[in-house]
């Protein structure tokens, strides 16, 4: 089966990676809808993009850490769509500090996003996916979370439980036609990472046996890959798309 009447469903799909990945996505399916935080004209922006696809394109507003809210913009989607085939889990916040000084509730709100938002939405999906016997689901995690990183407490710590995440969910699923992967990018260039000073920037270059930042095209070919399927024996792995910084 081709991916062509396939619906994708991509969180933070409104900039950055996350919009290169619906726009890779579009390539496929014939149905691409994406959540975003907070900015409705990046996200109608992206949505016009994938509408110049000639995919059916719709971009909801929802904070994946609230469980509530994710599951209402999933019913939203899934009555104008249809079921959910394609789940990427891409929303993503850091909060950064050393650890003593990092208070609780950044380290909180970092998890609540980053980690719990992609239960939220695995759960919203769950059903669909045991009832279709087909599906995909990627979560985009960090190298952050396999080597840890000064100042990243939380956000390092969300990253590795999306890996635990990732594992479990694909076991539970693996005999019922559906595939769970994660990728750890490196440093990509995005606003995430435009946010970051000049001399931080320069050193995680220098980190990168590449020597340059990744690109959300860089992502966005792994994701769609993940994402097809061709790639159907492959669940549970954990693919670093870093410019070789880990391993
Ligand atoms: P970005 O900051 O450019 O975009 C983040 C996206 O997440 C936006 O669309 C935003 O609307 C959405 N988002 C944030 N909080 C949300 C919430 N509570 N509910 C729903 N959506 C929310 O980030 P970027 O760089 O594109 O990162 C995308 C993912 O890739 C994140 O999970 C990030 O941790 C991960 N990543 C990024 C790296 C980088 O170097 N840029 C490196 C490793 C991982």
């Amino acid at each position: 089966m081709s991916l062509e009447q396939k619906t994708a469903l991509v969180t933070g799909g409104s900039r950055g990676i996350g919009r290169e990945i619906a726009l890779s996505l579009a390539d496929n399916c014939a149905q691409v809808a994406i959540l975003y935080a907070g900015r409705k004209d990046a996200a109608d922006e992206t949505v016009r993009e994938l509408e110049k696809k000639n995919v059916k394109a719709m971009a909801v507003q929802c904070d994946v850490s609230d469980d509530a809210a994710v599951q209402a913009a999933f019913k939203q989607v899934k009555d104008a769509f249809g079921p959910i085939d394609i789940l990427v889990n891409n929303a993503g916040i850091t909060k950064d500090m050393l650890t003593l000084r990092m208070s609780a509730e950044d380290f909180a709100k970092v998890i609540a996003v980053n980690l719990n938002g992609a239960f939220h939405t695995i759960k919203a999906c769950y059903r669909d996916f045991l009832k279709l016997g087909w599906g995909r689901i990627l979560n985009i995690s960090s190298v952050s979370g396999l080597m840890g990183n000064p100042g990243q407490a939380n956000y390092a710590s969300s990253k590795a439980g999306l890996i635990g995440l990732t594992k479990t969910v694909a076991r539970e699923l693996a005999n019922r036609g559906v595939t769970v992967n994660a990728i750890c990018p490196g440093f990509i260039e995005t606003d995430m990472t435009g946010a970051m000073n000049e001399e931080v920037l320069s050193k995680a270059v220098a980190a990168v046996p590449m020597s340059r930042l990744g690109t959300p095209k860089d992502i966005a070919k792994a994701a769609a890959f993940l994402c097809s399927e061709d790639a159907g024996y492959i669940t549970g792995a954990v693919l670093q798309v870093d410019g070789g910084m880990y391993m």
